[in-house]
């Protein structure tokens, strides 16, 4: 197993996670532990892209519960009726927030946060296994091209991790 990533830095987004996907890929192969995978894909997200806060949260019985993550502290457990969490695990869609304080419910685990996208995890029974959650500082951070890498990256952890 590789014990670090390469990647372009400084290059677009839609670059760097074409040149991750791959290693991410190779870093869970031969590992069957979901927390070590999981941490680790946060570390890699994070390294790369340098998000301000990037997590899981699993869904535990009837709540979601913070999974690995790489950031500043945050909030241990969401409802499924609450926050963005909630709402992207209860449609089973990806939700792009360009202004948290736009959206009825965000939960503020940080005021440092702006801007935020997440992205359901599904089992192979299609039930939601959780969520992978991705802040940003700044306002509107978050396009299609970041849809389109990050759900890349949850296919492998549908497909590899899970
Ligand atoms: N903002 C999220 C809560 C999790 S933290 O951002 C890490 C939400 O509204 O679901």
């Amino acid at each position: 197993m590789a014990e670090s990533v390469a990647f372009t830095e400084n290059a677009e987004r839609s670059l760097i996670y074409k040149e991750i996907a791959p290693q991410i890929a190779a870093l869970v192969e031969g590992e069957s532990d979901i927390i070590a995978n999981l941490a680790n894909i946060a570390a890699v997200v994070k390294e790369t892209l340098g998000f301000y806060w990037v997590g899981f949260y699993v869904r535990k019985e009837d709540m979601l519960v913070l999974g690995p993550f790489q950031g500043t502290v945050a909030c241990t457990r969401i409802g499924f009726d609450e926050g963005v969490c909630g709402y992207s695990y209860t449609t089973k869609e990806t939700v792009i927030v360009p202004n948290v304080d736009d959206f009825p419910g965000h939960i503020a685990c940080s005021s440092e946060s702006r801007s935020e996208i997440v992205l359901p995890i599904r089992r192979k029974d299609g039930e939601v296994f959780g969520v992978l959650d991705v802040d940003s500082r700044q306002l509107n951070d978050f396009s299609e091209k970041d849809k389109t890498g990050l759900e890349r990256i949850v296919a492998i952890i549908e497909t590899k991790v899970l």
